[in-house]
């Protein structure tokens, strides 16, 4: 059986253009924020508090706006908006620009969490357990990401344990979900099972959220057989937008339109309208100059 409701979280306005070669000025970030947010999505993750100097061509001045388009949200309602903070020092910047929730990410891989984040996984932890810290004195809810659960861009396939072995360990420094992210959207199903019975085992099954990626046409039959493992979160992006610039050759995030239109096949309830969502990709497909990641957004676009 699968779970009669299921919650999407919103990736586009972060992971969807943090690697965009052009700078997406603020106001078309907040007006794509507003679209999803009306298209009733309960979370959107907005932006993130990173270091300029760290991602390749200075691509992240490209989030540089971050404190901007926390500002231009503030009275947003309809949705929450957590935002990436690698950092005590993100985690205050971010709190200081207003945010009300954060996301901490580590990965199942050292080579990656040394390209992402500069550090092994074990400092990355107790870096994280400082973030964790500080959010619990102000109440801030802060969410866990895994990068890399089935496969590392350097190291190859990646053993559940590993996986399981950090979402223990976010999970009781007091991360209230986590993602079990497939990076480079190697995974199949003949994979993603055994790594999230792995999970299963030390993370209570409702604590745990799945962001698929396309890169192998996978993402929904991975989202499918997560969902009748009983994992009632999905993260995915308008459009199909994004994918990590440590990742090689990740093509984008599952798109939402085409999460949204499986679930309404399956009679699970997101209380998402696919077509206001669909306004919403075609809005900031039209001002990248791109045609939309969605097969669902193609064919809606077609009849
Ligand atoms: P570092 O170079 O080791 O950090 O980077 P540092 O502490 O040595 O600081 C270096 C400089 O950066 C200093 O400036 C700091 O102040 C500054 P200086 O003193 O030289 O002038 N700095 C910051 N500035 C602004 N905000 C901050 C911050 N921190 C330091 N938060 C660090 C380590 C973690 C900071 C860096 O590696 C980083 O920012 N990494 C983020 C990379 C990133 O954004 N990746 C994409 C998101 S992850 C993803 O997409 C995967 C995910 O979607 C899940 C999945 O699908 O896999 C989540």
């Amino acid at each position: 059986s699968i779970p009669r409701y299921v919650k999407i979280v919103e990736v586009g306005p972060r992971d969807g253009l943090q690697n965009e070669k052009e700078i997406v000025p603020t106001a078309v970030k907040v007006k794509l924020i507003e679209m999803l947010v009306s298209s009733g999505l309960p979370v959107v993750e907005a932006t993130s508090f990173v270091s300029p100097k760290w991602v390749p061509q200075s691509s992240n001045l490209r989030l540089a706006d971050a404190k901007d388009v926390i500002e231009a949200i503030q009275g947003l309602e309809g949705a929450r908006f957590p935002v990436l903070t690698p950092n005590l020092k993100g985690f205050e910047a971010a709190v200081a620009a207003g945010v009300k929730e954060v996301a901490i990410f580590a990965a199942a891989s050292e080579s990656f969490s040394k390209s992402n984040i500069n550090c092994s996984i074990e400092d990355s932890l107790a870096r994280y357990h400082d973030v964790t810290l500080a959010a619990k004195k102000l109440s801030i809810p802060v969410r866990g990401y895994i990068s890399c659960v089935v496969g590392c861009p350097v190291e190859g396939a990646v053993a559940p344990s590993k996986v399981a072995y950090v979402a223990k360990e976010l999970f009781e420094m007091g991360c209230y979900e986590i993602s079990l992210g497939d990076t480079i959207g190697v995974g199949t199903p003949g994979t993603v099972i055994p790594m999230i019975k792995s999970v299963i085992n030390v993370v209570p099954v409702e604590k745990l959220a799945v962001p698929f990626h396309d890169t192998y046409g996978q993402a929904l039959s991975n989202i499918l057989a997560s969902l009748q493992m009983g994992i009632s979160t999905v993260d995915s992006s308008v459009s199909g937008l994004g994918g990590c610039p440590y990742a090689k050759g990740a093509s984008g995030n599952v798109a939402t339109e085409d999460v949204v239109y499986m679930l309404n096949g399956l009679r699970v309830e997101a209380n998402v309208d696919l077509q206001k969502v669909i306004l919403a990709g075609d809005f900031i497909c039209k001002h990248l100059g791109r045609s939309s990641g969605s097969k669902t957004a193609v064919a809606f676009c077609r009849t």
